[in-house]
């Protein structure tokens, strides 16, 4: 595969009410290529009067065109446009390595998985069913509808630009609620391209906006009064923000945040698979991910073992062009975020843990322009440190050796984060037992990172509010109408309820 690197940025439109939109300030901001280091391509940088003019559009199209089509022909348009999606995915794939420099390998396999999730949720559109009631006495008739909650913001992060809108738009659309959505100033243009694709698909104008900028356009949208739901993957200081902003307008909230996730390997775990699912938990994606196995907590008899394997294959891992199928590891995604990860390395240092490997800026030539950083083991951690606690969001792993399971839970639940954990055992009971116990919204059991469309994701404690995926994440953008009717024409005490 090869891809032109650009030498000039190319110039993107936001996608408002059906067309291309420029910021009525006319500003534009850059997207950096994190390989090359170097600006590829520009948005508009949309300020609240954009953000003003997406929110009235997705409003019109919910009481017009989009709101008077039926459920299956709802469906109808989810299945054009994931037909569309598995057409183009390649191109979405490479564009969403070239802003934010995931491997090819995984930003390929997500633009497979996208169609999928959109083909599941048109499945849904139609089978939204409300329920009856039969209340105390016999002289009403109840009956529940199921409505879609209205218009939706999606403000998202830029590790997984597509993936993650799909688990928000899909259900959101099958549902029948309109959408604006915000992507990171470091990522937004894969979802320029994608909001062509969902017009091509047939979908009214307004039904889904695209508008470009950083905090502060997601803060115009975020408390913009005509949004009723707004759905946020990204921090958790962000995710505060977010809320408090919704409750000054009484808007629901859907919060995927940040994580510290533990990966515990047991002494009776099959060793080499632990090994690799731990690999796989912190240095694939470049540990940029928010279920990132970044606390290994291996038990005592079997931690220099553990930890020998995995230096073995950490020296191998093959850091390069994220454009090319063979790496395994690309670069951090933005200068910033480069620079945090590396503090951390030091703040570890400091802390008193050791440096197994990694720990430095690759010094290789054709690695010189990207924002790199090796693979990195930090061994002697304990659970106090900062590093144990806070969350780094690059592949940086800390070692913290444990003696008994129920030392393990302990650790491993003492965070403020729930995100998702790992459990290496071959004894069935302790692996239910440990799942059971430790505070987590997804817990694998002898394998990790692995999400699934129809399987309810998200967070515990400080790590989020709802679920999404699975029928639970259509529910997040429905809301319940309860209809009574009076079945034998009298008149009742009009000073009494009930
Ligand atoms: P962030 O949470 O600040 O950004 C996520 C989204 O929120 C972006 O679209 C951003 O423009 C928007 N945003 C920022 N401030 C806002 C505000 N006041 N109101 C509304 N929207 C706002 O994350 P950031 O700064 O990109 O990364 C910082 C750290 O957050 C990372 O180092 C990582 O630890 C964590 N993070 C976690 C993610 C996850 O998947 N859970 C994803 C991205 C970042
Ligand atoms: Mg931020």
């Amino acid at each position: 595969m090869s891809v032109q690197y650009r030498e000039v940025p190319k110039i993107y439109r936001m996608w408002v009410d059906g067309g291309h939109a420029d910021s009525s300030s006319g500003e534009t901001f850059d997207t950096i290529n994190p390989y090359t280091g170097k600006a590829w391509a520009s948005a508009p940088l949309a300020n609240e009067r954009d953000v003003d003019l997406a929110v009235s559009a997705a409003r019109r199209a919910l009481d017009g065109p989009w709101g008077s089509l039926s459920p299956s022909a709802r469906g109808a348009l989810l299945r054009k446009l994931a037909d569309s999606i598995a057409e183009h995915a390649e191109e979405l794939a490479r564009i969403e390595t070239m802003d934010n420099g995931k491997v090819i390998r995984e930003t390929l396999a997500q633009m497979n998985s996208l169609a999928a999730t959109y083909h599941y949720f048109a499945g849904a559109a139609d089978k939204i069913e409300g329920s009856t009631h039969q209340p105390p006495g016999t002289n009403f008739f109840v009956y529940t509808r199921r409505e879609p909650i209205g218009v939706v913001a999606a403000i998202l992060p830029w590790n997984s630009p597509l993936y993650l809108l799909a688990s928000k738009l899909a259900p959101a659309l099958a549902a029948g609620c309109t959408f604006v959505a915000k992507p990171a100033e470091q990522t937004p243009i894969s979802t320029l391209l994608f909001a062509e694709l969902v017009h091509k698909a047939g979908f009214p104008a307004g039904v889904f906006n695209v508008v470009t900028g950083a905090g502060e356009t997601g803060a115009a949208l975020a408390r913009h009064p005509g949004v009723a739901k707004i759905t946020f993957t990204g921090s958790t200081a962000t995710g505060t923000a977010v809320m408090k902003s919704a409750a000054d307008h009484i808007a629901d909230v859907t919060l995927e945040l940040g994580g510290k996730s533990p990966n515990i390997v047991f002494e009776d775990a099959d060793i080499a698979a632990a090994v690799n699912g731990v690999m796989a938990g912190i240095f694939a994606a470049t540990g940029q991910t928010c279920i990132a196995g970044s606390r290994l907590l291996v038990q005592r008899s079997v931690k220099d073992r553990v930890v020998s394997l995995l230096r073995d294959r950490v020296a191998s891992i093959k850091l390069g062009d994220p454009l090319e199928m063979a790496t395994e590891v690309g670069p951090i995604a933005f200068g910033q975020q480069l620079d945090k990860v590396m503090s951390y390395i030091d703040l570890g240092l400091q802390e008193g843990a050791q440096l197994l490997c990694g720990g430095n800026r690759p010094s290789s030539v054709d690695l010189k322009d990207g924002f790199f950083v090796e693979p990195t083991i930090l061994d002697g951690v304990n659970n106090q440190m900062r590093v144990a606690r806070e969350e780094i969001f690059g592949p940086v792993l800390s070692v913290i050796t444990f003696d008994t399971e129920q030392e393990a839970v302990e650790i491993a639940n003492d965070t403020s984060y729930g995100l998702a954990a790992g459990i290496w055992t071959k004894d069935v009971q302790r692996a239910h037992r440990v799942a059971h116990q430790v505070s987590a919204g997804s817990v694998w059991v002898n394998t990790y990172r692995v999400l699934s469309y129809n399987v309810p994701y998200g967070g515990f404690k400080s790590s989020g509010i709802g679920r999404e995926n699975g029928m639970e994440g259509l529910s997040a953008y429905l809301q319940t109408k309860a209809v009574w009717l009076e079945l034998t024409g009298q008149t009742r005490d009009p000073f009494k309820l009930g």
